[in-house]
């Protein structure tokens, strides 16, 4: 008999579980889903239909057949049922005002059991679930509210996305995903050709090479929510594989391109949340940012700020600060506010974060009445000293100064990080703000501290600002490049930068950076080809949409936006992957295997 009622009806609905108001009183309908809270009282069975909508009140009374109810007292959690009956209004006790289907329920006339279920593995409501068996069970998690919801956010921040860019005037073209490597400055995901034994292709870091040649292809405005794969330790903001809105335009500079894409994050923001960010969004230079933030990436919610304070220091009696500065370094101070409340324990902690970031200790001292310096540090430093440190600082009494003493680049990312750790701690950050923020002017390198070393700072294709014809060859580290990232709440959130549009300033690049030659034609003779034949200026953008949605979905991981997400070890949970292969696959494939590790998850 169940067998036959399947076959007919499929479980088509009338109504999803997310729909039925006051309104749809007397009306009778078919809703399926799975059941979730069954409540057998005897005379009363009572559950929750859900599905990816809402949930829906089902009852089965005295007033439904004994088989029926006998037949409702049967089901389980997470069985799919279809249910046909009246909406009846509940009474007035009953009503449930935090779910929008609360004034109703659907008094049950008809069942059919669609699909049975195990016991599930965990309480699918409850909190404290561990990440290995959500992740192992994917499926179950994304049937919670707020998974299902960071699906539903997704789609319509990507729909927007697309919406907005297309009535902008650009395409979306597709570009290879078997190709060869494009330098983000992470390790490639190889894939071996079976066809051209002991040849791999690589999967794309991103389509920075192609979208280029898309515009010496006369394209102009092209964009692409893309997937982009990279080999690197993974974070809560990384994932070995992910999406970009990605983005080039030809016949620009920077001003465009901050245009339309502040626009289009605008129009997505407002998708997401229902309100449009102020626009133009603020800027500063990646100087200004590294001075003021100790960081490239600040969150500007809240208004705690660093201070070079290296010149005041110079002289000190307290040999941290004088030596630091007579070898080169920099001196960095900040004031948390009411901070001189502050336990030793507390500090210590905030020195164990300064220490995670390369700082050797973090100097403190509070300030008391006068105002003049207390504690810590203070019997080091001078009178006058302290006036000029409470001054910079803009401290005021009942704050503590707390201060790193490094070079340049552990200075500043490691008080930026005890800023942030302090705007946390004191509750500074506005969680419902949306700070934007482009940062410009990046340098055009990274130069490695030890070997002298330079690798580019975004990608070898970034335009730069020459103040000096040659520059590049003999300061290269003082060059700045016209890359720009755009920051939303201390994320970054993208990156981007006009382009070298010149094979032979292209070239000069390649050479900067110390490859020989052959290496140039081998990896990059194709790109230097294209610019041969009528390469226009243009420049680009590419939005990591999986930090976006995070973001508007106040989540903390992107694992948490992304469906079928990786562990930190790059595994998915729910298919083993990867795996080893078979023997003849391998061979197929001609790879041999050197070593193989136990899988580690
Ligand atoms: P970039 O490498 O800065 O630039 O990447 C752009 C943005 O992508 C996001 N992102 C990631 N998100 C999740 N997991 C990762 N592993 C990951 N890596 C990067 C970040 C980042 O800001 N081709 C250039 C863009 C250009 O110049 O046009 C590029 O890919 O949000």
């Amino acid at each position: 008999m169940p067998r036959i009622t399947r076959m007919v009806s499929q479980g088509i609905r009338t109504h999803h579980c997310g729909e039925l108001r006051a309104a749809d009183i007397g009306q009778t309908v078919r809703l399926s889903g799975w059941v979730a809270s069954p409540r057998d009282m005897g005379a009363l069975v009572f559950l929750d239909l859900r599905d990816r909508y809402g949930i829906t009140q089902v009852a089965f009374d005295e007033s439904v057949a004994d088989e029926l109810r006998a037949e409702a007292a049967k089901l389980r959690s997470e069985w799919v049922i279809h249910v046909e009956g009246t909406v009846r209004a509940r009474p007035d006790g009953q009503v449930n005002r935090s779910r929008e289907t609360g004034e109703v329920e659907v008094l049950a006339s008809r069942l059919e059991v669609l699909g049975r279920a195990e016991t599930p593995p965990f309480e699918l409501d409850s909190e404290h679930v561990s990440d290995e068996l959500r992740l192992r069970y994917r499926y179950l998690d994304l049937r919670r509210d707020r998974p299902t919801r960071s699906m539903v956010l997704r789609h319509r921040i990507l729909l927007a996305i697309r919406n907005a860019m297309s009535e902008r005037g650009f395409l979306e073209l597709e570009t290879p995903i078997l190709t060869k490597a494009t330098p983000e400055g992470a390790r490639d995901y190889l894939v071996p050709s079976r066809v051209h034994q002991g040849k791999f292709y690589a999967l794309p870091q991103s389509p920075q090479i192609f979208k280029q040649i898309l515009m010496v292809a006369g394209m102009d405005k092209y964009f692409q929510i893309c997937r982009c794969f990279r080999d690197e330790d993974l974070r809560a903001d990384r994932q070995p594989e992910f999406t970009q809105l990605d983005v080039e335009l030809s016949f620009v500079e920077e001003e465009q391109v901050y245009a339309v894409i502040s626009e289009v994050m605008a129009e997505a923001t407002e998708a997401a949340r229902g309100a449009r960010p102020a626009l133009p969004f603020p800027r500063l230079t990646w100087a200004e940012a590294m001075l003021r933030y100790g960081s490239d990436k600040p969150d500007t919610r809240f208004a705690v700020e660093l201070a070079d304070v290296t010149e005041l220091v110079a002289q000190s009696e307290f040999g941290v600060f004088s030596k630091t500065v007579a070898a080169g370094g920099r001196v960095r101070m900040l004031a948390a506010p009411g901070g001189a409340a502050f336990s030793r324990k507390e500090i210590t902690t905030l020195e164990g974060v300064a220490k995670e970031y390369g700082a050797k200790g973090l100097a403190w001292a509070k300030v008391a009445e006068g105002p003049v310096l207390e504690g810590g540090s203070s019997k080091f430093i001078s009178a006058a000293e302290q006036a000029a440190l409470i001054e910079a600082t803009g401290a005021v009494v009942g704050d503590v100064l707390l201060a790193v003493a490094d070079s340049f680049k552990t200075s500043a990312a490691a008080l930026g990080q005890v800023r942030l750790a302090v705007g946390r701690k004191l509750g500074l950050v506005d969680d419902q703000r949306l700070d934007f923020l482009w940062v410009t002017d990046f340098p055009l390198f990274e130069q490695d501290e030890e070997t002298g070393d330079l690798s580019p700072a975004h990608h070898p294709f970034c335009e730069w600002h020459e103040e000096r014809p040659d520059q590049l060859e003999q300061d290269p580290a003082s060059v700045l490049s016209r890359a720009y990232d755009l920051v939303l709440n201390g994320v970054e959130l993208g990156s981007g930068s006009v382009r070298i549009h010149d094979a032979v300033r292209q070239r000069r690049i390649f050479e900067r950076l110390g490859l020989p030659g052959d290496e140039i034609d081998d990896r990059f003779g194709f790109v230097l080809g294209a610019f041969r034949y009528g390469a226009p200026p243009h420049a680009g953008f590419a939005v990591g949409l999986d930090r976006f949605v995070m973001l508007m979905a106040g989540e903390d991981s992107i694992r948490e936006v992304i469906a079928f997400p990786k562990t930190a070890q790059a595994a998915c949970m729910m298919t083993g992957a990867p795996t080893e292969i078979a023997a003849e696959q391998l061979a197929e494939a001609g790879v041999e295997v050197l070593t193989s590790e136990a899988p580690s998850v």
